[in-house]
């Protein structure tokens, strides 16, 4: 067991929201006059491209005291959100404002549901939805417009996106998504039944028979470093030695009645009620997302010989030993591994697997779902299959597997220090790159991928 709670790091999260809002006159100003106040533009050069970052806006209180846990707030003053520098605002003559909030979906201030008021869950959510509410006030000052905005995210930030797509607090505030490699359908990102987490919480802190007010006047009084500690024994505690698990992620919130829940039922009810916005998306994930778990084939051996493990946790719960649940698990190997046992020889084969589950599926079914309710606006349904000079993840992390893992996409999107040093390359990454650049940044710009 001790080695299996090693690879407890084996999901590590990369977060990119950003959103962008369209047509600019092309604002050289530093200071910028909003409904908060002036703000300043710090001027960012890099070797790609030259922009103003615009650090701490106050488009929230911050949650401190007893609003910790109610409201959610990122302290951009210690980090660049800009830093990054978005490749294909390069690539065009005008400037386009963009805002890249970097948050990771996981954690107990972001998203501690006790099913109250003062602890509602999806405040990470919520702050996304009041920095929209600024941008939707102010991004007019910069240039932008507010009738054309764009919000995407990679992993998490594809979670979060496609979450606030389906949220009615969020309508009106974006009129374009990209969503990659993540929706809010992933078993091990959303709870449906955030009772399940308390529990596990209050377990771990042993206050099996308090009253979750009383969870949370505990909480209140906590540190930062040592609600982090408390996060990582429940992870610890509950992993079952394949997949890491998550507390504290995206939930059913609690209904205040003020303005409603981010998320009134089931992300996939949703979609199956056909009651929110339609928008123009792209959506989709890489063709070798799983290869990302190269590292960890130390637990190759373990899993095989407990392969109930594997089932997703919202068909059978995680400590559900039933012959049903047994039975999924004998179809799920026999379709991916034949007659085969999981060793190294197999990889291949349990990273299609990994692929399928956690992100496969929770891109293609919604889309279905969207394709046989009507859905009025164009939907770009991709998979990124480039193994070339620029794939982010795979080159970071050495990962020999052929193919396109999670993450590797952003290679072909942004500008890394990664690859600062290794362009131009052969023209099969370049022009990927190019072409790449060219279909988000028209997405962007006009709402579709190829120029009509
Ligand atoms: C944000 O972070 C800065 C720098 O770490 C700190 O000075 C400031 O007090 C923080 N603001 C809030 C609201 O926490
Ligand atoms: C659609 O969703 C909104 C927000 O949750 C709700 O108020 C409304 O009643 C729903 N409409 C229908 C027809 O279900
Ligand atoms: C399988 O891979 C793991 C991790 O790379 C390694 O420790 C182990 O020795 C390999 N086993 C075999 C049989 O090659
Ligand atoms: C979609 O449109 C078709 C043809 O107009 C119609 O028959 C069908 O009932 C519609 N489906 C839904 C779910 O609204
Ligand atoms: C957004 O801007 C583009 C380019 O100006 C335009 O073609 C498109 O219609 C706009 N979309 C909306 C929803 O206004």
């Amino acid at each position: 067991m001790e080695e299996l709670m090693r690879s407890k790091h084996i999901f590590t999260i990369a977060t990119v929201i950003l959103v962008i809002s369209m047509r600019s006159n092309g604002h050289e100003d530093i200071i910028v006059n909003t409904q908060s106040g002036n703000v300043r533009g710090l001027r960012i050069t890099s070797k790609i491209s030259n922009f103003y970052a615009f650090l701490s806006i106050p488009y929230a209180k911050p949650p401190v005291g007893d609003l910790r846990f109610k409201i959610y707030f990122v302290n951009h003053s210690h980090r660049n959100p800009l830093s990054l520098g978005m490749k294909c605002m390069t690539e065009q003559k005008k400037v386009y404002p963009a805002l890249s909030i970097p948050l990771t979906l996981m954690g107990m201030l972001g998203y501690l549901n006790l099913d109250i008021e003062e602890a509602p869950g999806n405040m990470g959510l919520m702050d996304v939805i009041e920095a929209l509410k600024w941008i939707q006030k102010n991004i007019g000052y910069f240039g932008g417009d507010p009738t054309n905005i764009t919000l995407g995210g990679l992993s998490s930030g594809g979670i979060m996106t496609h979450a606030l797509m389906l949220s009615p607090r969020s309508a009106g505030l974006f009129h374009k998504v990209i969503i990659q490699s993540g929706t809010s359908l992933g078993y091990r990102f959303y709870h449906e039944d955030a009772s399940k987490a308390i529990n596990k919480l209050k377990e771990t802190i042993n206050m099996d028979s308090s009253s979750n007010h009383e969870v949370l006047t505990y909480l209140r009084a906590l540190s930062i470093p040592d609600i982090i500690e408390i996060t990582k024994s429940i992870k610890e505690r509950y992993h079952d030695g394949y997949a890491q698990y998550y507390p504290f992620v995206i939930t059913n919130d609690f209904d205040s009645k003020a303005e409603g829940p981010v998320l009134p039922k089931h992300p996939l009810d949703i979609i199956r009620s056909n009651n929110y916005t339609h928008m123009p998306m792209i959506i989709g994930y890489t063709s070798n997302e799983g290869i990302r778990l190269e590292p960890y084939m130390n637990i190759l051996d373990f899993v095989n010989s407990n392969f109930h493990i594997v089932v997703p946790t919202d068909l059978f719960d995680i400590d559900d030993m039933s012959e049903q649940k047994m039975e999924t698990a004998r179809t799920i190997k026999r379709f991916y591994f034949g007659n085969k046992d999981l060793s190294n020889e197999t990889f291949a084969e349990y990273a299609n697997m990994c692929r399928d589950s956690w992100y496969a599926h929770i891109t293609d079914y919604p889309i279905r779902l969207q394709g046989y309710s009507n859905y009025t606006r164009p939907i770009y349904y991709y998979i990124f299959g480039i193994d070339g000079a620029y794939n982010y993840q795979k080159i970071k992390d050495g990962y020999t597997s052929l193919g396109a893992s999670h993450a590797d996409d952003l290679g072909y999107m942004w500008h890394t220090d990664l690859f600062a040093n290794t362009e131009p390359q052969d023209d099969f990454s370049d022009i990927a790159r190019e072409r790449m650049v060219k279909m988000w940044s028209n997405f962007v710009k006009q709402g579709y991928v190829f120029k009509k």
